[in-house]
């Protein structure tokens, strides 16, 4: 796994910011954000483990689960001399950094949590994830998540920035087929890790986009009400992939997350 520099770091600059991206995407879609973070310090990003260029093949996966995923990036982090970041991840990426906190704690001194959920998938949304694994390896290609383009804006984006769509339906044709199942059935996988969040003492953003339909309002005030130390952003006139939809806010609400670590 390569440790993408999105941006580097000046000296004193504080802690890192590490950028998980959501599914089935790659670290590509952080590039708005990064460019907008305040202050000198590092912003990284990693392809989580089956997606951009950690494919299927390149290492061999192991059985699906995210705290593998979680796993990796630390190993990362480490050859890449990050022992201690602010880790903000979208959607999937959130989900894997609630596995990081879980298994890498010393590493994790901030958290932020972009349209996601602390919560395992309904036994419907489970089975509706290995439905759509089960597709994509049947058929060997994208086809059958490249709707989600559209599904994962907001509305107002869908109608005032189709452009925008245009660029994550090239982002969804640019993954491994083999990758996006192994993603799938990682998430179908995972835990409620709403307890944990609990447990952590560090500043914590919880941001969503008004319009996201995928993990809603309901689902950050439920983070939110957990950690003891978090703060609510909801992001204008986004769907799910607020950090593509409105960068500028989602770059403020975690630039200000990763002043709150740094004097932590
Ligand atoms: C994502 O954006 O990462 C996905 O919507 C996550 C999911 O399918 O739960």
């Amino acid at each position: 796994m390569t440790v993408h520099v999105l941006r580097e770091a000046s000296a004193d600059a504080g802690l890192p910011l590490v950028l998980l991206h959501g599914f089935p995407l790659d670290h590509r879609m952080w590039e708005p954000v990064a460019g907008r973070v305040d202050g000198a310090r590092a912003v990284l990003a990693v392809d989580l483990p089956g997606a951009g260029g950690s494919t299927a093949a390149d290492p061999a996966l192991p059985e699906p689960a995210l705290e593998a995923s979680a796993d990796a990036v630390a190993h990362a982090l480490a050859a890449a001399s990050v022992d201690r970041a602010v880790v903000a991840g979208l959607s999937m990426g959130g989900y894997v950094a609630l596995a990081l906190l879980e298994r890498h704690p010393g590493l994790v001194a901030g958290l932020g949590l972009v349209d996601t959920r602390s919560t395992a998938d309904t036994d419907d949304a489970r089975a509706n994830r290995l439905r759509i694994a089960d597709e994509v390896l049947a058929s060997g290609s994208v086809d059958p998540v490249r709707p989600m383009a559209g599904m994962l804006v907001g509305e107002t984006t869908r109608a005032s920035a189709p452009d925008l769509v245009e660029q994550i339906a090239a982002w969804i044709d640019g993954q491994d087929p083999g990758g996006v199942a192994w993603s799938q059935r990682a998430m179908a996988a995972r835990p409620d890790r709403t307890e944990l969040l609990r447990g952590f003492a560090g500043p914590v953003a919880v941001v969503v986009g008004e319009e996201d339909q995928i993990a809603p309002l309901e689902a950050a005030e439920h983070m939110v009400a957990a950690a003891p130390a978090a703060q609510l952003v909801v992001v204008p006139r986004s769907g799910h992939m607020s950090a593509v939809e409105q960068p500028d806010e989602v770059a403020a609400a975690l630039s200000d997350l990763a002043a709150r670590a740094d004097s932590a």
